[in-house]
């Protein structure tokens, strides 16, 4: 009914388009999204899809039902990925379910609903520093002030959007009515260990762990290497490892909790300066809020006290922040349907990773469908999925929209 080959294939021909050489880098609104916009807007259209790309640079396919104009089942995943990525990690989802509505169009199948599938802009937030701008601005929920927000090259996101032809004053029309959306559907890599662990094709999911997300800066003194003293330095990189040391020690306290510095910069970064400035991100998860919220609580105090006790200047600029996002539960239950209808037993787990899901929550009820992956290895080249699993994905998934119901929609 689907075409796995084709699946891996595709996700093959995306990785192609990569900034990084020997590898897979593709940040938003880059000449490599440019390339895979192209390409993923001709397979929507051979597979019988009307397909743009909107405002804020995800790519739109619309697949009508029965009658034009019909609310939509809304499916995909996002076209961006984390520096040094591996294939599939967003790009499954998208190419997925183009296979699925491609065998729809392939028997003339029209059903009561369209189908919109959308390859969301960005997911990773690697360029911006914050995350979900596509699936935000479907939503309704994106902030015009995120406009504003540079890169690393000092690009404001509103001059980027222009550079790649779109135009950010449009954006308020990505926005979907409520109504107009009958419920969302992610098929997307595990990216943890879980499903190979027990041996099983793929898992539903109950809910996406909340994150909160934390820029910390931190000033101190710049000086000689050889001249200065030790017990007369300001050290800002002395000080920023204690304080990486205290996030990871305040995660390792609650089995639930992760908390990652993910990205450090010292300047003015020479062998023979005492690091004067440094800059360095936090990320914490958690599966319920207030032990997310405990957490971050206690590592804004940990560096109060670090740099208190250094004499070093500490400002932390929040970045964002999402809660727990749960799972519709007859969603699941329907996923649950298609997973048992091939005979494959049903386990429910939730995800530590993030999610376009998250914001597509404010206006649809969502469901997600995880696909095991080697090694539980994901955000790495090593990430690897067989095309008989990424089948039995886009497989469930298929039957989960062929038997969706309408009037099964909460009002
Ligand atoms: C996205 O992949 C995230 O969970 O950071
Ligand atoms: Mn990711
Ligand atoms: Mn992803």
């Amino acid at each position: 009914m689907v075409e796995a080959a084709r699946i891996l294939q595709r996700c093959d021909a995306l990785a192609r388009h990569s900034e990084l050489e020997g590898g897979l880098t593709r940040v938003y609104l880059s000449p490599e999204h440019r390339a895979v916009c192209a390409l993923v807007l001709g397979w929507m259209r051979e597979a019988g899809m009307q397909a743009e790309l909107d405002a804020i640079g995800n790519v739109v396919g619309r697949y009508e039902g029965s009658r034009p104009g019909l609310p939509c089942l809304m499916l995909g995943s996002h076209l961006d990925t984390v520096r040094d990525a591996g294939k599939y990690d967003g790009m499954l989802g998208v190419i997925g379910a183009i296979e699925c509505v491609a065998s729809l169009n392939s028997r003339k199948k029209r059903l009561p609903f369209a189908i919109e599938v959308i390859g969301f802009g960005d997911e990773e937030g690697v360029r911006f520093g914050t995350t979900l701008l596509g699936s935000r601005a479907v939503a309704g929920s994106f902030d015009k002030q995120v406009l504003e927000m540079k890169d690393s090259s000092g690009i404001a996101l509103a001059d980027a959007l222009r550079e790649f032809g779109l135009d950010p004053a449009r954006i308020p029309q990505v926005a979907r009515k409520k109504h107009a959306v009958l419920a969302y559907a992610e098929l997307h890599i595990e990216q943890g260990p879980v499903l190979e662990a027990e041996g099983l094709p793929v898992g539903i999911v109950t809910a996406i762990n909340g994150f909160s997300r934390l820029r910390v800066a931190l000033r101190g003194q710049a000086g000689h290497a050889g001249t200065v003293p030790m017990h007369l330095r300001r050290d800002a990189l002395a000080a920023a490892a204690e304080c990486v040391l205290a996030v990871e020690m305040i995660a390792k306290k609650h089995p639930e909790l992760v908390s990652t510095v993910g990205r450090i910069e010292a300047k003015p970064g020479a062998i023979n300066v005492i690091p004067g400035e440094v800059t360095f991100t936090v990320d914490v998860r958690a599966p319920k809020d207030a032990l997310r919220s405990d957490a971050v609580r206690a590592i804004l105090a940990e560096i109060k006290s670090i740099s208190g006790r250094r004499k070093i200047e500490a400002k932390v600029e929040p970045l964002q922040e999402f809660g727990v996002t749960a799972c519709a539960p007859w969603l699941m239950q329907r996923l649950e349907r298609a997973v048992a209808a091939r005979e494959l037993p049903v386990r429910r787990l939730p995800s530590g990773a993030g999610h376009d899901g998250m914001a597509i929550s404010a206006i649809a009820d969502i469901a997600m469908l995880f696909v095991r992956c080697k090694g539980g290895i994901s955000h790495s080249p090593l990430e690897s999925i067989t095309a008989d699993d990424a089948a039995i994905g886009a497989g469930v998934l298929l039957h989960f929209i062929e038997n969706f119901e309408t009037n099964a929609v909460p009002a």
